[in-house]
């Protein structure tokens, strides 16, 4: 870790505790743009093999960080939004299928599955709140369950589900499993071969601080299989860039997920972000992002003006811990949010509460200090 805070130069006075919303880019990352900005303007696209090398990098960054066997299995696509999307149009529904989710999930993961209602296609969402989130979820599934698809971190309170528990039960039953992963990658480590999901999406704008607007896709080969494809052009076919050949198929890889140009400018700078995560490691990036959350968790627990939302069991904790304040309602929090980001402190206003997400660089006596704000602010009359 040493080092580390140069990569890092927030404005004097600013505590950044959001990464689950927006993450803040390291150094490297803006110092990318700005060097493909000079290029563009100075030279155009004339090292564009070189641009097609930072593309198949990324894509190689991401299977590591999903823990995947092949870059093949990874399409970059604009957002978690896209990927959930292709899933829901590329799947062949029959009336009376359904689908098993959560009530506590991101709207992203729950408006694209509700809008298959005209096909009728039923939405089914377990409540996790209680003492077995697993078990709450397994037991909505039935003979009619097509596909599982949950956040493997809950974006309000940070519950993180038992995900090899939940795929058994899926493959037990013949479902397939969709993993929202953007509240895990880059902050936990993830391993989908062991809880073989059959995909995984994740934007990579949160903890993988990059920009947004680039979003890994990883599916399984087998599961890749099951998707119709809804988006078509040059780039997603076996033979992309042979301009003349007029027989085409759609790409082997997961690339046929991909239709046109790429991103360039996202890819650059999310190349730029991984290879730092891939420079400290991410075990330890995980170590230090759980150590930060204990220390809030123990700090929250052993204050009686506040309670805390999020779990305090080392196995369902992640990078986000959320409180609320026990002299204040919904407005209340909102004004001690408003609060908060004026006195420079980033944070979140989620589940009725503060939500706070430091990543592994942020400095532990800022935590102290987010802390005290939030416990001693004094709601004016
Ligand atoms: C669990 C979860 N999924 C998805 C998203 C965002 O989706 P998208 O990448 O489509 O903007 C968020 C953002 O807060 C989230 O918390």
């Amino acid at each position: 870790m040493r080092g580390i805070a140069h990569e890092f130069p927030l404005n004097d006075g600013l505590i950044y505790l959001n990464h689950a919303a927006v993450g803040v880019w390291p150094r490297r990352t803006a110092e990318s743009v700005k060097q493909f900005a000079d290029e563009n303007m100075q030279q155009g696209a004339q090292e564009y093999p070189r641009w097609m090398q930072c593309e198949q990098s990324l894509r190689r960054r991401f299977a590591r960080l999903v823990g995947s066997p092949s870059a093949d299995d990874i399409a970059l696509v604009k957002n978690t939004s896209e990927g959930l999307s292709l899933i829901a149009y590329g799947l062949d529904w029959q009336a009376g299928d359904n689908i098993v989710s959560t009530l506590q999930e991101f709207p992203s993961n729950r408006i694209v599955w509700e809008s298959l209602a005209g096909q009728g296609v039923e939405l089914r969402q377990a409540d996790v709140s209680g003492d077995d989130p697993e078990e709450a979820i397994i037991a909505c599934m039935d003979m009619h369950t097509r596909l599982l698809s949950v956040s493997s971190v809950q974006f309000g309170n940070g519950l993180r589900l038992d995900l090899k528990r939940l795929d058994l039960a899926c493959k037990e039953r013949g479902i397939l499993f969709c993993v929202d992963a953007i509240q895990s990658l880059g902050a936990l480590q993830f391993d989908v071969v062991g809880c073989h999901a059959d995909f995984v999406v994740a934007d990579g704008h949160k903890w993988m601080l990059g920009p947004e607007g680039v979003a890994v896709f990883y599916s399984h080969p087998a599961a890749r299989e099951h998707l119709n494809l809804c988006q078509y052009g040059w780039h997603m076919v076996e033979h992309a860039g042979d301009f003349d050949r007029r027989d085409w198929q759609a790409a082997k890889s997961a690339r046929r997920f991909e239709p046109g140009s790429p991103n360039m400018l996202g890819i650059h700078a999310l190349d730029a972000s991984l290879s730092l995560f891939e420079e400290v490691g991410i075990s330890l990036i995980e170590a230090e992002v759980l150590k930060r959350s204990e220390w809030l968790t123990h700090a929250m627990l052993s204050d009686d003006r506040l309670v805390l939302l999020s779990p305090s069991e080392a196995g369902r904790m992640s990078g986000i811990v959320s409180f609320r304040r026990r002299d204040l309602d919904a407005a209340g929090h909102a004004a001690l949010y408003r609060h908060l980001m004026k006195a420079g402190l980033i944070c979140a206003l989620r589940c009725g509460g503060i939500r706070f997400s430091p990543h592994f660089y942020t400095p532990m006596p800022q935590l102290a200090q987010a802390m005290a704000m939030a416990a001693t602010y004094q709601p004016s009359a």
